[in-house]
């Protein structure tokens, strides 16, 4: 493509998903002006190193782990959820490294991931018809024609809280919170009782214990900071193109342009048509992309979004996030995988098996039986290593809250429990046992991996 690419020249394409009824445009453009004067959320170079951790991800070396709500919401926003999510994806971190002996990059859904792409427009209640709710950065929840209205000033309110998530993560990683010699304290109270709680017991208990004898030998949090800082990025759907060029700048040190709103941004299975406006944004910032990957996807289709968004086949800008039900993945899957390989693209594989397997139940709860997503999981490492690619990572929508949306798992969740503690503004997440209980699954398969290749040469 050598069409001239501008933040803004996404306006020139047909946008799937971005609202165009604000009330008053005039406004939504004040906003948007008001939004390009605000300091940028991450520095390109934090970007560029995610990138960077990502091109070892997709030569093997390492693994990615991404998770968090499906949607933020206003009403969820406190101090507690962002530790208790973050506190999570650090055990998840735990037992993955430990297992496949890699390391994790560690990917938060947070600190931006508003916007919903919605399947109807409008929903019809007792006879009443209002536009869909799409996000708390657009419209509100409640079933009401103000509510409903898109609100340019939500967009404010959007980026004001991602910034105050994005500084307390930043202070979880790097001021003490995520010290390895803390590892006992991450468990979340009502995992702490369950057969995961006991099981990463067991496994911090042996990581202690390592850690110990490596004080013993010198080696200490004051020599080694890495012991007690973990890297931390975010990353949302890149959805809302308005509020994204207005956070998109020129880096000084590079010149390149960088959407500075996250770390990394996606574009969704919805909008990742090739003429569309959300490749041709994405296509123009430097930042790592991911790409969702359906069942409807063909390999030339793949190939040419991959050409568009990854020209240079630069390691690390690009994650597929195949998303396809584990009842389609094994016809699916294989020949993407197959296409990407016999091309030589350099992309990151990853899984994302939330979107292909949600259902609604027979009391009209829209969930997910884990069960499902396990065996999505469990597909994608076999077919992977079977057509010897790198199963690279996972993209999961989970929260530290103990909510109850998706069924089952240890401890077998029912339909008639889901509505105990269904909070979700969007999709139904994991809960922190379930997620634990992902990891371990994911851990064993990476670990027989492990045990399946040649050792490489110490770096
Ligand atoms: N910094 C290292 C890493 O991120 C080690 C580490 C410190 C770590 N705290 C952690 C790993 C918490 C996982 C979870 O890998
Ligand atoms: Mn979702």
């Amino acid at each position: 493509m050598t069409r001239r690419w501008t933040p803004g020249s996404w306006r020139e394409r047909p946008a799937k998903h971005i609202p165009t009824d604000y009330p008053d445009p005039a406004d939504l453009a004040r906003v948007e002006t008001e939004l390009r004067r605000m300091p940028p959320l991450v520095f390109a170079g934090e970007a560029r190193r995610l990138k960077s951790l990502l091109g070892e991800v997709s030569a093997g070396r390492a693994f990615l782990l991404q998770g968090g709500d499906c949607a933020e919401s206003f009403k969820e926003f406190s101090a507690d959820n962002i530790r208790d999510t973050f506190r999570l994806i650090l055990q998840m971190a735990v037992v993955l490294t430990f297992a496949g002996g890699k390391p994790v990059v560690k990917v938060g859904r947070m600190a931006g991931q508003f916007a919903k792409p919605r399947s109807a427009a409008v929903e019809t209640v007792d006879g009443v018809t209002l536009p869909s709710y799409r996000g708390d950065n657009i419209n509100g929840m409640d079933f009401s024609p103000e509510a409903r209205t898109p609100d340019p000033e939500r967009l404010i309110k959007a980026y004001t809280q991602s910034s105050a998530t994005l500084n307390l993560l930043r202070a979880f990683a790097g001021g003490g919170y995520a010290d390895l010699h803390n590892i006992h304290r991450w468990t979340l109270g009502f995992v702490d009782g369950s057969p995961q709680g006991a099981r990463y017991r067991e496994l911090s208990d042996k990581i202690s214990e390592a850690l110990t004898f490596m004080q013993a030998i010198g080696v200490t949090p004051q020599s080694h900071p890495d012991l007690s800082r973990v890297e931390f990025f975010t990353g949302h759907e890149a959805l809302l193109l308005g509020y994204e060029e207005a956070l998109t700048r020129v880096d000084s040190t590079s010149g390149d342009w960088y959407d500075v709103s996250a770390h990394l941004i996606w574009i969704g299975e919805r909008t990742r048509q090739l003429d569309g406006a959300h490749v041709e944004f994405c296509r123009g910032v430097k930042n790592p992309i991911g790409l969702k990957v359906g069942p409807t996807l063909e390999p030339d289709e793949l190939i040419a979004l991959i050409d568009a968004l990854n020209p240079e086949d630069e390691p690390g800008r690009l994650t597929l996030y195949g998303r396809f039900g584990s009842d389609k993945i094994g016809q699916r899957l294989p020949r993407l995988m197959r296409a990407t390989r016999d091309a030589g693209r350099r992309v990151v594989w990853a899984i994302d098996p939330m979107h292909g397997n949600t259902l609604v139940a027979a009391n009209g709860y829209k969930t997910r039986p884990f069960d499902r997503i396990l065996a999505e999981v469990k597909s994608f490492i076999e077919i992977a290593q079977a057509e010897g690619v790198h199963p690279g990572g996972v993209h999961l929508e989970m929260t530290g809250q103990n909510v109850t949306e998706c069924l089952g798992g240890a401890r077998a969740l029912m339909e008639g429990e889901l509505a105990e503690r269904y909070d979700t503004h969007c999709d139904p997440r994991l809960n922190g046992e379930q997620a634990l209980e992902l990891a371990f699954l994911v851990a064993e398969k990476l670990k027989a991996e492990r045990h399946a290749t040649p050792l490489r040469a110490a770096e």
